[in-house]
């Protein structure tokens, strides 16, 4: 299964512009990472991942990257990664950075000596056609920009030129195979990002569009997980504790074939994940699983998330989201309740659970102009708030020089207010984390199965190990009774719940842990 510290891992995901800025210059920053460890670490967070903190032009906030073993001077110095590491040991945390190997910025060197008319050792490290006016293949190309004369293929946005693993079955001479010697040169400068950041002391990577790197592949990826394989062979020998997560949302492939130790249940239409919390663009109403008394259902969410389940429960694991810096955050249409029981769920399931930076105090998605390629995605990546400070005390900048405003609101939340409170949405994260931590039965490894998904009167009740846990989102109080239940005691729970004499009794909203 990988590196046996994924067993019990918590992630905390921090997008680095807006976590804490410690020069005052309005941007978060490596340092000021480095000065709340000891906040994510009394969350029960052992584990970190942070977005791309490389130089780049900022076009996509970094997943455009220039320079992909230089760490951007607006986050800091290489040597304050590498602190970061070693401060994060420290704690027993792990790292993981985020690597893009679909592409890089446009500004890239690579880039700008493969735009260049004169063939040179960069000319095929990108997809281009070989000449500028036709031939394109029906995907997004840019041309006129360059002196080369071709077209280049674009793996993103406009700035995000393809980089070249090849074609599954190259039908035009300027396609190359995947095991062109241009291809696997890529593949090697990519994995020799990799291995200068692991010898330095990461843990690992999230790999951002893990899918997309062979063209035209098949409906299996089988082109793209055959590269994957190689990489996960290179860490098996050479870095056998480094954990990779793909940003795939496809476990069949990227854990069972491509062979990833993770892959994010990502928030996709009508997905099973996106039943749970955001079901708004559904036609008839929000019918989200966690609104109070929405009309949502588990079954949809299970019927989704069993067979994946299945299917990857021996090879690997299925990362379920608080939200991330793509996805609107939850609270944008749960309340603090709600939120309560969703994260109670997302963090006694298998698997490895992330938490987005801020979710842990319903932090609101906040109406933003774009910024850094952001769009609608903006929102959701607004500064940290940490306290009644000026900024809530995420940066001394002017309020105009602030990367993202904060929230105006006069009643936004605070670190400060909830680590006061006992009923806050952050003590209820920090007990259901330690709940976790404190039981191997709500670890990664410990099987889930359903034991009661008939929700007419009865709460939805699941298994992990010999632990059973229910959730009841609707506001009416739901009983089930079971003989299973004789031998098990309350262990934890969010609401007034009772377990007598094999019955158990829930009100409306609210959640139990029994063992
Ligand atoms: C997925 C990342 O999460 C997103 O933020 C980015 O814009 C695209 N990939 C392109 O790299």
């Amino acid at each position: 299964m990988g590196p046996k510290w994924l067993s019990t891992a918590v992630f905390y995901e921090i997008y680095p512009q807006s976590f804490q800025d410690s020069n005052d210059d309005g941007i978060g920053d490596i340092p000021g990472i480095i000065d709340r460890l000891d906040y994510v670490a009394s969350l029960g967070c052992n584990a970190l991942w942070i977005n791309p903190c490389f130089d780049s032009p900022f076009m996509d906030a970094g997943y455009d990257v220039r320079d992909y073993k230089l760490v951007a001077p607006r986050y800091g110095t290489n040597d304050d990664l590498v602190r970061l590491f070693a401060e994060a040991h420290a704690r027993g945390m792990h790292v993981l950075l985020d690597l893009v190997p679909g592409h890089t910025s446009d500004q890239h060197p690579w880039f700008k000596e493969s735009a260049r008319a004169d063939p040179n050792e960069y000319s095929a490290r990108y997809i281009w056609t070989d000449e500028a006016l036709w031939g394109m293949e029906g995907r997004p190309y840019i041309a006129g920009m360059t002196e080369r004369s071709g077209a280049y293929m674009l793996n993103f946005f406009a700035s995000q030129p393809a980089l070249n693993y090849g074609w599954l079955d190259p039908y035009k001479h300027w396609m190359s195979a995947t095991d062109s010697p241009e291809a696997l040169a890529t593949r090697e400068a990519m994995r020799d990002v990799m291995r200068f950041w692991l010898d330095q002391g990461c843990d690992g990577f999230r790999v951002d569009m893990a899918d997309s790197l062979v063209k035209n592949d098949d409906e299996h990826k089988s082109g793209t997980c055959a590269i994957w394989r190689d990489v996960r062979e290179m860490l098996d020998a050479d870095y056998p504790e480094a954990a990779l997560v793909s940003e795939w949302s496809n476990p069949g492939q990227a854990i069972c074939s491509a062979g990833f130790h993770a892959d994010f249940y990502l928030d996709h239409q009508h997905n099973g994940y996106n039943t749970l919390l955001r079901d708004y663009e559904t036609e008839g109403g929000d019918h989200s699983y966690f609104r109070c008394d929405a009309g949502g259902s588990i079954q949809r969410f299970l019927r989704d998330y069993l067979p994946k389940y299945e299917q990857s429960r021996d090879r690997g694991y299925i990362s379920f989201i608080t939200c991330n810096h793509d996805t609107p955050r939850a609270a944008r249409t749960l309340t603090p309740t709600e939120l309560k029981l969703a994260y109670a769920f997302i963090l006694t399931m298998p698997g490895v659970p992330f938490i987005y930076y801020g979710d842990e105090i319903g932090m609101r998605y906040l109406d933003l102009r774009t910024k850094e390629g952001g769009y609608q995605r903006t929102g959701s990546r607004s500064p940290m708030q940490w306290c009644h400070e000026k900024n809530y005390g995420f940066s001394k900048a002017p309020a105009d020089q602030l990367y993202l405003p904060v929230d105006e609101a006069a009643d936004a939340p605070c670190v400060e207010d909830q680590l006061a409170d006992d009923n806050s949405l952050l003590s209820e994260v920090r007990r259901l984390v330690a709940l976790r931590r404190a039981h191997v039965d709500l670890q990664a490894d410990a099987p889930f199965s359903v034991v009661n998904d008939d929700e007419t009167s009865a709460p939805f009740v699941y298994r992990r190990g010999n632990m059973l846990l229910a959730v009841n989102p609707s506001s009416a109080t739901k009983r089930f009774r079971d003989e299973r239940l004789l031998d098990k005691g309350l262990v934890y729970c969010i609401g007034e719940v009772d377990v007598t004499e094999g019955c158990l009794t829930m009100p409306g909203q609210s959640f139990a842990v029994l063992g």
